[in-house]
């Protein structure tokens, strides 16, 4: 019997230091109720009172000994499978990041940003004014009373009979004019509505660009000279100018300005409509009604003011033949810019 324990215990450990080995079926096969080394001590039975302590004595150390044995090799295992497993998910820093995507400005803010800098790079500063205005202030200052035809251009959305969405930034000249003696030279971005239908050219909300400049001895040659510089730094050195006379309440001379084309430079083409040309502002002389209404001795002060639409510049700029692409906030669209 005591040969019979010394060969289970000489089995079983090499067993378990066999590579591969399945620990929990050699116990099972050992040590478990049908196992090897159970059915010897049941078998001690037969063993005289003598030999009974000892060969139980020995039994136990050859439990003891196996039991000690599946341990270590157990811990030992699990301390490989996880050295493995550090090994084999240690982080390569040296990796490319996953790109990670950023935001970018919209094509509206960018054009209109920039159009900001050419002017603050001639002096000028940045003025603004609510877009939620009294009727005194997008009107009656500009020299546009109740009932003027001017009105009609411009589908006003009314809050009550005297406020409104303001129709156009030139209210801001005002509110300068009011609060600052000149020298005065500031431009004024911002939103502006009318009550248009939407459609590829219209927005009932979009963008423009004001610009007032007051002091004393100011012509219509510093206009052209300061729209020339911004329009030749924007479209580029070979853009030439076009004043075409036309008509606005609050100044006087006015002129629709136009840029020569900068896709074709005047031979026409799709960008400019076979025209040449493409208008992209209002202007004139600060007409002498609205510096009065300010406060501002139009014997001694004279200025001139513009207003552009950033849609219609940057829809030229960039090719952006539908106004509503601008508004849609398509992300395939958006990235382009
Ligand atoms: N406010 C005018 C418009 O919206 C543009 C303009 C501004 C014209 C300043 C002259 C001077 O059409």
């Amino acid at each position: 019997m005591k040969e019979k324990l010394q060969l289970i215990k000489s089995e079983a450990l090499s067993a378990i230091a066999a590579d591969n080995a399945d620990l929990e079926q050699i116990r099972i096969k050992y040590l478990g109720k049908k196992g090897e080394l159970t059915a010897v001590l049941r078998g001690m039975g037969a063993l005289s009172p003598e030999e009974r302590p000892i060969v139980g004595q020995i039994a136990n150390e050859v439990r003891a000994q196996i039991e000690e044995a599946i341990a270590e090799r157990s811990a030992l295992l699990k301390q490989l499978e996880l050295e493995k497993k550090l090994a084999e998910e240690k982080i390569d820093v040296t990796m490319p990041a996953a790109e990670m995507k950023v935001g970018m400005l919209h094509p509206l803010t960018k054009v209109q940003r920039t159009i900001e800098e050419i002017f603050i790079g001639m002096g000028f500063s940045i003025a603004e004014g609510p877009e939620v205005e009294l009727d005194y202030y997008n009107f009656q200052a500009l020299n546009i009373p109740e009932n003027h035809p001017a009105r009609d251009t411009q589908d006003t959305f009314y809050i009550t009979d005297n406020i409104l969405l303001r129709s156009q930034t030139s209210p801001v000249q005002v509110r300068t004019m009011e609060k600052q003696k000149p020298p005065i030279r500031v431009i004024s971005p911002g939103r502006v509505y009318r009550s248009d239908a939407v459609d590829a050219t219209h927005s009932p909300l979009f963008h423009q660009v004001e610009g007032l400049v007051v002091d004393k001895g100011v012509t219509m040659g510093d206009l052209k000279g300061m729209l020339e510089t911004f329009a030749k730094t924007l479209f580029g050195e070979n853009t030439r100018l076009r004043f075409r006379p036309h008509h606005f309440p609050f100044t006087e001379p006015s002129a629709e300005v136009d840029v020569s084309c900068f896709v074709c430079g005047g031979e026409g083409c799709r960008v400019c409509k076979n025209e040449g040309w493409i208008e992209i502002l209002g202007a004139g002389m600060v007409h002498p009604f609205v510096l009065s209404n300010c406060g501002i001795d139009p014997e001694e002060y004279s200025g001139f003011a513009f207003g552009m639409g950033v849609e219609r510049i940057a829809m030229k700029y960039y090719g952006i033949d539908d106004m509503r692409h601008l508004y849609e906030n398509d992300v395939r669209f958006l990235e382009q810019f």
